[in-house]
């Protein structure tokens, strides 16, 4: 029977993986080399301070402290931009059903993500109200594929890890829900993500009878 489910926010919740990769665009632009939509894979669920490094080896790049600080603070006021207008519209299909179901039924959600920006984005898109517990990159020491941000959210929903079922689209968020026992969603591509224990493109494909079949079993 399962009694939590965590969500990931970007890839699973909204599509700001296109917002993420503009801005990391523009900082590697300013640095002289360019960065394609396929590096930005290898960025997908790691944490800002790991992409600035993946980022800098793409590029040949060496930082001093002060320039790898600079550089992470002008990519975030840039990703900023790109989201202070986002608004419902920019919901994944399908991820409002599933939430409203789950609410219905006194199930508790949980938000489980490595960005520092995740409390305001769920704001500005109107799902706030309905997470029960967030846990993002301001709380956790240990990044994805580390099981630490999961389990905290199990211990904040007061569920035990083997009853959570956690929606994850990057590889290392999967292996991070491995790692914790908890049941893994893939949300995006079977062959990227076959780790997981069960695999959807999106939500569309999750039909309200599957989610009741997890929470009565
Ligand atoms: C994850 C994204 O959710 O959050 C990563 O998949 C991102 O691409 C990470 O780097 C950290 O996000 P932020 O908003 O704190 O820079
Ligand atoms: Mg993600």
């Amino acid at each position: 029977m399962k009694r939590g489910f965590i969500f990931d926010l970007d890839g699973v919740i909204v599509d700001t993986a296109k917002y993420h990769y503009l801005a990391w665009k523009n900082l590697a632009n300013q640095l002289g080399f360019d960065f394609t939509k396929e590096q930005n894979e290898l960025f997908k669920g790691v944490s800002r301070k790991r992409c600035l490094e993946i980022l800098l080896e793409i590029g040949n790049r060496e930082a001093t402290q002060e320039e790898f600080d600079t550089w992470m603070v002008e990519k975030n006021v840039d990703y900023l931009k790109y989201i202070e207008n986002m608004d419902a519209s920019e919901i994944l299909p399908d991820v409002p059903r599933v939430l409203e179901f789950l609410q219905e039924n006194n199930i508790p959600i949980a938000l489980g993500s490595a960005s520092k920006n995740a409390q305001p984005i769920l704001e500005k898109v109107g799902l706030l109200h309905y997470f029960d517990a967030i846990v993002d990159g301001n709380n956790v020491t240990k990044a994805k594929p580390d099981p630490e941000v999961f389990l905290l959210a199990a211990k904040q929903l007061n569920v035990i890890p083997e009853n959570c079922v956690v929606f994850e689209d990057a590889v290392a968020g999967v292996q991070a829900a491995n790692a914790a026992k908890m049941m893994s969603i893939g949300i995006g591509d079977k062959n990227v993500l076959a780790e997981a224990q069960l695999i959807f493109t999106d939500f569309t494909e999750i039909s309200t009878n599957f989610i009741k079949s997890l929470i009565e079993k």
